[in-house]
């Protein structure tokens, strides 16, 4: 080994010692006679002192290294001398009394700083990953990720799960989104597609008897960029025969409660995860995914809306519309410009607009007076009405209630942005708890408008809800239910995963109802099918999102932060320059002409 100890792992007990240290110039300072040298390696950084007294030849060669540059350092551990310590490190008490130097590589001046606060665009960061990863908190985020997804190795081990490797080149697997395909060379006009997820590989290791299968797999999926999602991502894709839906959400919250006590112990759980169907998570919050660190939970209060005279809230009644809203506590005395302010943050995600009523005062809901309720203008209503829809609501004096009118789809997706936002921008949503919770009883199908046919609101692989099989023969398509779940956090969704349907002719069933013909089912399903037939065991799993996982454990935003390599929002990777053109020669032997 080049190194005898690691840069920031030195402490006072390591004085006197003699290391031999290796890493990269931080920085260097040219304190007129003493040269100082930050030396960094993974573990961290270490002050490193050059002494012309006492080591002139080292002293010659610290006066010109720069930022970035590769040494070797011989030297020994010493106290810092008195008031000299700095707090901020964790080798603040100490330093190394350099005694001997080997540059191994030099450096160019790196295109941003390589410290935490470094302000460069993340377009130049990921143009230079290989920089950018050097900074410690990029560092700590691929630690972390190793160790998730050892925790998750361990953990299902033990309970006797094999981890088997499916293949990448394979056929289309659908999960809503495009396929990436992959021209075949020897058979000219034919395509691989990666997989967007192994859902019928590990439902065809079912039928195979292995019981209880895991991997950490990559997923590769067409479709629109957000902060949190890629083109390519890792799952932990898990299956398992002979349980129902209890037994997959009981391992669930096992494996992430342990996990979370494991790796990331500063953060909170509570337990056990709350519980909720889709139809209640829509009703109470307008979303499927809700943010559960606070309440702010929704009412529907179209019937009271509907004795106003206020034309927003009686033209949408009258075209089929609802009226919904919820509580903001403590934010009755909000000013109108505050009002307004709120009601443009409405209007950014796309909301139609925002109205509201403002209790002034504190005390209960019977001392208000005519004076301590304001209305939003245009909804003129007796203090009596307002009394009502805030006893509906459990508001109280001091809290202001924020309505919203359209159809119901839209008005949840607009109130429950507006409730996040409000979550957030009060200090609701505290960093450290982790609010975990499953969402059940998801529909079977939801119709899609644009293209006019029934769509799975999970996969096609999902079992119907018990007792629900007899209607798919039915009318009422959109009201059954299925056997798919999904893990929530911080209204983020984690993971989702479904008790499958294992019989031919029910999988069949609903293909047909999807719209496939029996030619498009055997072609593209043929192999799922056929192993229906030998013996398929019934069978369940959910697939956790690893790099969402992370993220949300390393307290940032966006998932590229945990990825060692991401792709941008158009799904560009920087530093490689992929997607790139190919060879002619290359695309010849494809037999790929490109259309210009
Ligand atoms: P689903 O498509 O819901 O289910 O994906 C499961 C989890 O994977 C993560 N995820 C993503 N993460 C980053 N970027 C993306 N583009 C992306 N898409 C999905 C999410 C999501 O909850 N085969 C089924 C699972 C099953 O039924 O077992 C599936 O893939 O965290």
């Amino acid at each position: 080994m080049l190194k005898s100890a690691d840069c920031g792992a030195l402490r006072e007990g390591d004085i006197d010692t003699h290391p031999v240290l290796a890493g990269w110039v931080d920085r260097r300072r040219d304190h007129g006679g003493i040269i100082f040298v930050d030396l960094r390696d993974r573990s961290g950084i270490v002050q490193v002192v050059f002494n012309p007294e006492l080591a002139p030849e080292a002293y010659k060669q610290a006066e010109a290294l720069r930022s970035e540059w590769v040494v070797q350092i011989r030297g020994k551990v010493q106290r810092r001398p008195p008031d000299t310590d700095n707090p901020l490190m964790a080798t603040g008490t100490i330093e190394v009394m350099a005694d001997e130097v080997v540059v191994h590589n030099q450096s160019l001046t790196p295109p941003f700083y390589i410290e935490e606060d470094s302000g460069a665009d993340e377009a130049l960061r990921l143009r230079y990953r290989y920089l950018d990863l050097r900074r410690p908190s990029m560092l700590r985020n691929l630690r972390l990720r190793h160790n998730v997804v050892k925790y998750i190795r361990d953990f299902l081990s033990d309970r006797d799960f094999i981890e088997i490797e499916t293949p990448i080149l394979i056929k289309s697997t659908p999960e809503g989104a495009r396929d990436f395909l992959v021209p075949s060379r020897r058979h000219p006009g034919s395509f691989y597609a990666l997989p967007q997820s192994p859902q019928q590989l590990k439902q065809l290791l079912m039928v195979s008897g292995v019981e209880r299968y895991f991997q950490i797999a990559r997923c590769f999926r067409d479709e629109d960029m957000r902060a949190d999602r890629q083109p390519e991502f890792t799952q932990l894709d898990l299956e398992m025969s002979f349980v129902e839906e209890e037994d997959i959400l009981q391992l669930t919250e096992e494996l992430y409660t342990g996990m979370v006590a494991a790796v990331s112990p500063e953060k909170r759980v509570i337990t056990p995860f709350p519980r909720l169907t889709y139809d209640e998570a829509m009703d109470r919050y307008g979303s499927d995914k809700p943010d559960l660190r606070f309440e702010m939970t929704m009412t529907d209060v179209t019937e009271l809306a509907n004795e106003t005279e206020f034309r927003v809230f009686t033209s949408t009644i009258g075209a089929g519309g609802i009226i919904k809203g919820f509580v903001v506590p403590g934010c009755g005395s909000y000013t109108q410009s505050e009002m307004r302010q709120l009601e443009e943050t409405a209007k950014e995600t796309g909301a139609a607009g925002l109205a509201h009523v403002r209790f002034r005062g504190a005390g209960d809901l019977a001392g208000l007076t005519d004076e301590d309720v304001v209305l939003s203008s245009g909804l003129r209503m007796p203090l009596e009405w307002s009394i009502r829809l805030a006893t509906k609501m459990g508001a109280k004096p001091g809290d202001a209630i924020l309505l919203m009118a359209g159809k119901p789809k839209e008005v949840n997706q607009w109130l429950s942005a507006m409730r996040s936002h409000m979550g957030k921008s009060l200090g609701m949503a505290d960093e450290n708890l982790l609010a975990f919770a499953f969402v059940t009883a998801f529909p079977l199908f939801e119709w899609d408008q644009e293209g006019n046919r029934w769509d799975s609101s999970h996969h096609p692989f999902t079992a119907p809800a018990e007792g629900e099989e007899d209607r798919l023969d039915g009318d009422d398509l959109g009201s059954l239910k299925s056997k798919a779940y999904d893990l929530v956090c911080n209204g983020s969704e984690l993971a989702s995963g479904s008790i499958r349907i294992h019989q031919r002719r029910l999988q069949e069933k609903v293909f047909q109802i999807l719209g496939y013909s029996k030619e498009s089912m055997d072609q593209q399903f043929g192999q799922l099918l056929e192993a229906f037939e030998y013996g398929a065991p019934p069978h369940g799993g959910i697939a956790p999102g690893i790099d969402r996982l992370v993220a949300m454990l390393a307290g940032t935003a966006s998932i590229r932060d945990v990825i060692a390599f991401p792709k941008t929002q158009s799904g560009n990777d920087l530093l490689f320059g992929a997607p790139a053109p190919v060879s002619p020669e290359q695309l010849k032997e494809l037999s790929i002409r490109i259309d210009e």
